[in-house]
């Protein structure tokens, strides 16, 4: 297995593994490692069940199911699909465009770790792979903070709240959504996280807040807290963190929510097929140090 970093913010490429084998243990603590390194890897040219995807990813930690049993593979409510495909009239899968950027589940008590996604229908225009993948670099973005804000945020607590984005869905053009049910809110009431995480592979400091789902920092004024946000916002957003990801068709992309924010590119039309299955790992595993030094412990002896 040969990793490739990409030599920008973010990104490495990794090649010469099969991911429908069962990925060997050294191997293994390798890509968990990189995936804290590089923030987002790509393993090209996969050919994968849906089995296999859900295989692998769940050595990463428990897998968020969908919701509704909708948009996911029959029988594996693990394997998400994200397609714009319509055929004889009924959805091959969730849309995935459009969305600004955020973090997976940041609103859940407990947050995403990583993504793990296998593109199968890719929309090309004049050669061009449409709809890239863009990401944030939030080690970065921490690091570069104005001293008085590492300062004053270091034990502060930020909410998180799925309404947040349910209502700028509601709010586009052409939208049919209502609000959010009481029965949606007593499944999906906010949650409260650090705005500085230590990232539980490397010990980074990273900048945990993101503009798709943060709502406040608790002990502030409205005022404050919005005026605070604004300007995190603004500065993690800066171009020189940010790192694009143009899919070919059999990539396998990983990425780090815990260190990275991303957005999907809504560059395609209707017509232009896309088709990408998922799973999404929460991180009710990665946080406890021994699962990490677990992981990690093949490379010691290797
Ligand atoms: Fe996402």
């Amino acid at each position: 297995m040969k990793i490739v970093p990409s030599g920008l913010v973010l990104g490495a490429v990794i090649e010469e593994v099969d991911l429908a084998q069962q990925v060997d243990p050294v191997n293994f603590a390798k890509i968990v490692r990189a995936l804290s390194e590089h923030g987002v890897l790509r393993f090209p040219r996969q050919t994968l069940t849906p089995i296999q995807l859900k295989q692998f990813s769940q050595r990463f930690g428990s897998l968020q199911a969908s919701p509704t049993g909708k948009d996911c593979e029959a029988g594996l409510p693990e394997v998400t699909i994200l397609s714009n495909i319509v055929e004889n009239g009924k959805s091959l899968g969730a849309p995935d465009a459009g969305q600004d950027w955020h973090t997976d589940m940041s609103y859940n008590s407990v947050v995403g770790y990583t993504n793990v996604l296998y593109g199968i229908e890719i929309p090309r225009r004049n050669g061009e792979a449409l709809g890239a993948t863009l990401f944030a670099n939030m080690k970065l973005a921490y690091d570069d903070l104005p001293e008085r804000y590492k300062q004053s945020l270091s034990t502060a607590v930020a909410v998180h709240d799925f309404n947040k984005f349910w209502e700028a869905t509601r709010a586009r053009p052409g939208s049919k959504r209502g609000p959010m049910t009481a029965e949606m809110r007593a499944l999906l009431p906010p949650s409260r996280h650090p705005v500085f995480l230590d990232h539980p592979v490397t010990g980074d400091r990273i900048l945990y807040a993101n503009p798709g789902y943060t709502v406040a920092i608790e002990g502030m004024s409205e005022v404050q807290s919005q005026e605070t946000l604004n300007f995190l916002f603004a500065h993690q957003l800066q171009e020189k963190y940010q790192y694009v990801h143009r899919w070919e068709v059999g990539d396998v992309l990983m990425w780090d929510h815990i260190g990275t924010l991303h957005m999907a590119n809504p560059d395609y039309t209707a017509s232009e097929r896309r088709l990408i299955k998922r799973c999404q790992v929460m991180a009710d595993r990665v946080f406890d140090p021994a699962f990490v030094q677990c992981v990690l412990a093949p490379l010691a002896q290797a």
